[in-house]
């Protein structure tokens, strides 16, 4: 191989994985841009006592929850304008323990806001457990929060 060949090779390399890192990179902001959407949307239903699409928009949340592992991989951090801090590859477990958690404690609010006789407390209180992991996992992994 010659040289020319090899330097094509390296630079259609890195060309490709920086396709794949925008591809997840924008993925995760828009799930991450809904998951801010749901909030507003759980916050004006609760107030009007709307369960069903308390629900739906919780469900939404968890099943992008369940992937966030996968929109991190390794070397994924991004340009200049990237949140995503170094530090989520140096404590990757961490990291995915978070999703799990913010992905449990959404899929219990869709439990409890789709149960027959949904009971508000308790929806209330699974609704501020869900919150609370966004600023537990901002808070050590996110710039500028
Ligand atoms: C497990 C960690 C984790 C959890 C849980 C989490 N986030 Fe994030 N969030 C991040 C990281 C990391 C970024 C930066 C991603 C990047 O810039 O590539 C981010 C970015 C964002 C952004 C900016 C998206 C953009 O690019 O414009 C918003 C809005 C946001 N999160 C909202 C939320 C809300 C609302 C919740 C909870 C309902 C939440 N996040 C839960 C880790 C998390």
């Amino acid at each position: 191989m010659t040289t020319k060949h090899l330097i094509a090779l390296i630079l259609g390399g890195l060309i490709i994985s920086a396709a794949v890192a925008s591809d997840v990179i924008s993925e995760r902001e828009s799930g991450f841009k809904a998951s801010k959407r749901a909030v507003a949307t759980i916050k004006d239903a609760l107030a009007d006592g709307n369960m069903t699409t308390v629900a739906a928009s919780a469900k939404t949340m968890a099943e992008f929850a369940e992937r966030i592992p996968s929109l991190f991989p390794a070397g994924s951090k991004g340009g200049f304008f990237s949140a995503a801090k170094e530090d989520i590859w140096r404590n990757f477990p961490d990291f995915v323990q978070k999703s799990k958690n913010f992905q449990s404690n959404a899929q219990e609010l869709a439990t409890l806001a789709s149960s027959p006789s949904p009971d508000k407390a308790a929806v209330s209180a699974a609704f501020a457990k869900v919150t609370e992991n966004c600023k537990t996992c901002h808070q050590p992994y996110k710039k500028g929060w």
